[in-house]
């Protein structure tokens, strides 16, 4: 049975580790060579085998799930719970390990106010908000080395916030307002299964579950350098894995093609998961999440209407690994002084 780390590795501990967040980091964290995982909670499945709902794991890990109230300290703890559980109980789960990190929404915004207008109640501790760090190695790589408190970011979050920042750091755009398209897979709404999850409900759709009013709205607006308002819309498609964002956004009068792949390229050009996909042929000139599953890519593309100056910037990644726990271990390697591609070396699939 391979087991990662040796005497010295850190020690981890996953809490939710049978939901889909949760195990797709217990997956990199097994592979990781200088992580040790010493303990994975579920409370539906405590006693039974990792494998037994993780089958992906098997000959990988012999672990069992324990219950949350059986933790014990490590050197570092993921929380992979439902929204505002971290929340309730975050005084127990900062008391378990120095390091914490947390890949719901609970810690991920900084203003209360902009909190309470999103998820429709007042945080009950606003006075941690601001403690965390954003999770986003591309735009916080100075604030991650050494964070103790890491806030998993939003999937369509990542994405969105990685297809706009470099055009709005360059100043190439013109409006003030963004348009955000984005098309989800089924495993970004957890392992938890609804009525609108249930197999005939969710076969085939193409279902825009949120017009208006998504909850990431509040974290890309937070993340972007400059004061846009983010119009962003969510569509559910037929994907297990994925999210693919397209941005539009407008050109200045003046700036070119040139000036968009410039901002692109000094943002993104010593980035170890950001990749251009911008061949001008081909059935791979755009990015697509069918490429990235199980992958920490986000893959950037963009074309330019020269009549219109409209700029389409499309943005894709895998929710959980990217978009989670991808980005999650990305931001850990660099609170814990690693090369932060450690774990993450799986390059993809095709076709
Ligand atoms: N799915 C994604 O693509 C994605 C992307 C970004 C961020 N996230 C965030 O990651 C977190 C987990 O999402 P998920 O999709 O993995 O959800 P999930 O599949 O429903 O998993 C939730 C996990 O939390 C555990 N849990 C639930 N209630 C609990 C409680 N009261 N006490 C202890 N454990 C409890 C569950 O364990 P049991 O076995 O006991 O039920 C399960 O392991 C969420 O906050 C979500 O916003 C998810």
């Amino acid at each position: 049975m391979a087991r990662a780390g040796g005497p010295e590795a850190t020690r981890v501990a996953v809490l939710g580790g049978s939901g889909y967040a949760g195990g797709e980091f217990l997956r990199l964290a097994l592979g990781h060579p200088r992580l040790h995982v010493t303990q994975v909670t579920s409370e539906r499945h405590a006693g039974w085998p990792v494998t037994a709902v993780h089958p992906n794991l098997r000959r990988v890990s012999d672990m069992r799930f324990v219950s949350a109230s059986e933790l014990q300290d490590a050197d570092v703890l993921v929380s992979a719970l439902p929204h505002g559980q971290a929340l309730q109980r975050i005084d127990e789960l900062l008391a378990l390990a120095p390091r914490l990190v947390d890949l719901s929404s609970d810690f991920r915004l900084r203003d209360p106010a902009v909190y309470e207008r999103y998820y429709g109640r007042a945080h009950e501790r606003p006075e941690l908000l601001g403690s965390f760090v954003y999770a986003l190695p591309e735009r916080r790589r100075s604030e991650l080395a050494a964070a103790a408190r890491i806030a998993g970011a939003g999937c369509i979050a990542t994405a969105a916030t990685l297809a706009l920042a470099p055009l709005l750091e360059a100043a190439v755009v013109s409006r003030t307002d963004v348009i955000v398209e984005a098309k989800v897979g089924s495993s970004a709404a957890g392992s938890v299964p609804g009525v609108a999850s249930h197999h005939p409900e969710r076969m085939g759709v193409v279902r825009t579950y949120a017009p208006t009013g998504h909850r990431h709205t509040a974290e890309i607006e937070q993340e972007l350098p400059s004061s846009l308002r983010v119009h962003l819309t969510a569509t559910a498609v037929e994907r297990v894995r994925g999210v693919l964002v397209s941005a539009h956004v407008w050109l200045h009068d003046g700036s070119s093609e040139r000036d968009v792949r410039s901002a692109f390229e000094s943002a993104y050009a010593a980035e170890p998961f950001v990749r251009f996909v911008t061949a001008r042929s081909g059935h791979h000139r755009v990015p697509d999440p069918k490429l990235l599953d199980g992958t920490n890519w986000c893959d950037i593309g963009w074309q330019l209407d020269p009549d219109s100056g409209r700029v389409v910037v499309m943005a894709a990644l895998d929710n959980l690994v990217k978009g989670t726990a991808g980005h999650a271990m990305q931001a850990l390697n660099l609170a814990l002084g690693f090369d932060e591609r450690e774990g993450l070396g799986f390059v993809g699939l095709h076709p």
